[in-house]
């Protein structure tokens, strides 16, 4: 069964439930039209009573297009329109002014807006939930723990001889489920940094499923019912907090050592952040594990699915990696000039996360009426600031709808792109995750070519995936171009 299958699986009975509540909805209510009785709003078709657009908006679409019903809303009502979403008004913006200014104005004018049952599954101890300065020092900790010098000295080093141990690895196989693998590699990543568990032990297996299932639960229908993936969910994010709450305990019985095997984030919490709780600190740091997860390993899948449809990127990329390094010392390690200093390589992300749109848009509530280009948004409305609305839109990118990395060389960088977010809350790891991709793509691009087993794609579901995994073929080409790093 593949991923998507599963999802789907997953997804029946609670969709059910929400169907049938909508066929009732709909006998009793009707369907109402338009934006009467509110018109400061903008403009929009506000769908099925109760249940709104809630299933047009998330029903799965190829993650490089909009999709039919944000294409037909743009193109009838604007940049900014709205709907309904589980019985409550929903502005959707593309318009990248008004996207900005929701987000820089985040804890002052807009808050985030994630469904309460996001809370019980990722602890409420974690930056989407906090506001106010609890929001800011909690921030300030963790931007600390990705400061510069960690990044050039200490996380490039590891990455890369993370990444070589793979490839090894992958030289004993011809065929590759890309996506597993890469969850693997990039979950790996993350525990070690977190908690300090490394590859070999065998509970980080365990872990992994834990929080695939965990992360399950957050894109369904919230049901506390036997096995509904709501309820799988909440099972593994207790599996998960015990085992990092022992971890938390057991450094904090072990404190004296703290000076010379402060590596982790939960050595870093404790020491500087003392009087932080055991709860706190276990939150905090299985939200670190949540938000580095997923989206990197689905970039570096994205990349390799465009490059391998794309053979003149894939040349040009590998020409760069060859003509940044010296290769008469081919064992050299990947230094932090290299990779400033690639910039087709910077130019593969940038096209990536734009085109593959991992993160489809960021949800927000209004804290005051907010007053936009003639349109008054009440107290309390929900906005959802769409980035993927941004990425495709043809008056920002030329032929949006093809994979071009050249087009950055030229513009180097836009408005429109926000794969990161912005404000406040900007990613505290866009600068680890683009120099992850780049290690990443540095010694699979060199040493290997790869083409894909079957036909596979990039659905968003709502969450970016590939249904059948991403199956693909590698062999070695060592013939074309010297080793890094085998
Ligand atoms: C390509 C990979 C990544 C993408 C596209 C991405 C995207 C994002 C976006 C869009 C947000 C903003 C959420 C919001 O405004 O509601 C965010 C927040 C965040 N990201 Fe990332 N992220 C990536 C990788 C990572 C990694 C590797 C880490 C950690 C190692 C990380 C840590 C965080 C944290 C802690 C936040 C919360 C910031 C806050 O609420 O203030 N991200 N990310």
């Amino acid at each position: 069964m593949t991923g998507a299958d599963s999802i789907v699986l997953s997804l029946a009975v609670p969709l059910a439930t929400v169907i049938a509540i909508l066929l009732v909805s709909t006998i009793i209510y009707g369907k109402k039209k338009g934006g009467e009785g509110d018109s400061k709003l903008p403009p929009g078709d506000k769908g099925w009573p109760i249940v709104g657009s809630t299933f047009s908006l998330f029903k799965p679409h190829p993650a490089t297009t909009l999709g039919d019903f944000l294409q037909l809303q743009l193109s009838r009502y604007g940049k900014i329109f709205s709907t309904r979403y589980l019985g409550k008004t929903l502005v959707i913006s593309a318009d990248p002014e008004f996207n900005r200014f929701v987000l820089q104005n985040e804890l002052r004018l807009f808050q985030n807006d994630l469904p309460p049952h996001f809370k019980k599954i990722l602890g409420a101890g974690n930056l989407p939930f906090m506001a106010g300065e609890t929001y800011r020092n909690t921030k300030s900790l963790i931007l600390g723990f990705f400061n510069s010098w960690q990044i050039h000295s200490r996380f490039l080093a590891e990455v890369e001889e993370a990444v070589k141990r793979v490839m090894t690895s992958w030289r004993q196989k011809s065929l590759i489920l890309a996506n597993e693998e890469l969850s693997k590699f990039f979950f790996n990543l993350a525990v070690e940094r977190a908690i300090g568990m490394t590859p070999d032990d065998p509970e980080v297996e365990e872990l992994r499923k834990a929080f695939i299932s965990a992360n399950d639960g957050l894109y369904t229908v919230p049901l506390s019912l036997p096995f509904t993936p709501y309820t799988k969910a909440l099972k593994a994010k207790d599996f998960i907090f015990s085992i990092v709450k022992r971890e938390v305990e057991d450094r904090k019985l072990n404190s004296d050592k703290m000076d010379e095997e402060e590596n982790d984030l939960i050595w870093y919490y404790l020491k500087n952040n003392p009087s932080m709780s055991v709860k706190s600190i276990c939150d905090a740091v299985i939200g670190f594990i949540f938000a580095a997860l997923f989206n990197t390993q689905i970039s570096v899948a994205l990349a390799m699915y465009f490059l391998g449809q794309c053979p003149e990127s894939l040349q040009q990329l590998r020409e760069e990696f060859k003509q940044k390094m010296n290769y008469t010392h081919t064992k050299a390690k990947l230094t932090w000039d290299d990779y400033k200093n690639m910039d087709f390589c910077q130019s593969v992300i940038n096209e990536t996360l734009r085109f593959g749109n991992i993160v489809p848009g960021l949800w927000r509530k209004t804290l005051s009426d907010i007053n936009f280009k003639g349109y008054t948004i009440t107290k309390g409305t929900t906005i959802m600031t769409h980035i993927e609305a941004m990425h495709l839109d043809p008056l920002a990118f030329e032929n949006p709808n093809i994979f071009d990395p050249w087009r950055w060389l030229a513009i180097k960088k836009s408005n429109n792109w926000m794969p990161f977010g912005g404000g406040v809350r900007h990613c505290s790891g866009s600068e680890i995750a683009r120099m992850e991709i780049a290690v990443f793509l540095r010694h699979l691009v060199l040493n290997y070519d790869w083409d894909l087993v079957e036909h596979d794609h990039p659905i968003a579901f709502p969450l970016v995936t590939f249904p059948k995994g991403l199956p693909i073929r590698i062999y070695p080409v060592r013939e074309k171009t010297p080793q890094t790093s085998l």
